[in-house]
């Protein structure tokens, strides 16, 4: 039985990973879990963002994953530590990644990096872009409104540019290159944040950083799928089933099976 890669977020944003997997891991399975019951996670406390995302990989054990793939970067700033205890399968977080991918980036040493209101609190981004190199210089934003936007799959409307425009629009007085976007949700506004931003700031998801990690890892124990058939994903998410079946299958660009979940949401 091929093991799956198990990737789990509050919702829909760690679809832009599973993206990615699909993209440079073609062969790979996976076993997806949104907890879009219980979403936003970026204005919860850290200890039940922690408690949430073990009920959810407590959940996704009985699958067998080879990997656990944290796309959320809230969770993975509270919680990563925790669940890299909890199990004994490669636990993979988004952070570190998106700070390479930035530094290798940037030429100004100036960056900047949005995110929800616990991704920013906690500073695990500047944290680890100042481990890398202690010189950078980082801005960060809260962006609280943008997870329910994207939520509701409202990607490209005019209530989301002015949204983005009031959250981020005075970043343009400062001379960065390059901007983390440190949340798996905001890929799906990409637009409307190049825009306001502009074309000489560069747009950086962690995903495809992400995905190079995760390769390394499964390479490094032998684990990549070699064997030449098309995998069969698994989807699950803990509240309504319609919008995450509409939001996955444009963002994903394919139909997917997504599977009923009986989640006691406390
Ligand atoms: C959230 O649930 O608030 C966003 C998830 C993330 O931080 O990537």
């Amino acid at each position: 039985m091929q093991q799956p890669i198990a990737i789990l977020d509050s919702g829909v944003g760690g679809l832009t990973v599973a993206k990615e997997v699909m993209r440079q891991l073609p062969r790979e399975k996976i076993v997806y879990f949104g907890d879009t019951a219980r979403t936003p996670y970026g204005p919860r406390p850290a200890g039940e963002v922690v408690r949430f995302t073990k009920e959810i990989v407590d959940y996704l054990i009985q699958y067998n994953p080879k990997m656990i793939v944290v796309a959320c970067n809230t969770a993975t700033a509270f919680a990563l530590d925790d669940l890299k205890e909890m199990v004994s399968v490669p636990v993979v977080g988004v952070i570190d990644p998106g700070a390479r991918a930035a530094l290798s980036r940037t030429n100004t040493g100036v960056i900047g990096v949005i995110g929800t209101e616990g991704t920013v609190r906690s500073g695990a981004y500047e944290h680890a872009l100042k481990q890398l190199s202690p010189h950078i210089h980082v801005i960060s934003q809260a962006c609280p409104a943008f997870v329910p936007l994207v939520e509701q799959g409202n990607f490209r409307s005019t209530e989301t540019f002015h949204t983005v425009q009031q959250a981020l629009g005075y970043l343009r007085e400062y001379p960065l290159d390059c901007m983390i976007l440190g949340c798996t949700h905001y890929p799906f506004l990409s637009e409307s944040i190049s825009e306001v931003m502009g074309p000489e700031v560069a747009l950086i998801s962690s995903a495809e950083e992400t995905v190079r990690e995760i390769r390394a890892i499964l390479e490094g124990q032998g684990k990549l799928v070699s064997i030449e058939a098309e995998p069969m994903h698994r989807f699950f998410c803990s509240g309504e089933q319609q919008m995450f079946k509409q939001i996955a299958t444009q963002w994903l660009g394919k139909q997917i099976e997504l599977t009923p979940v009986v989640w006691q949401v406390s």
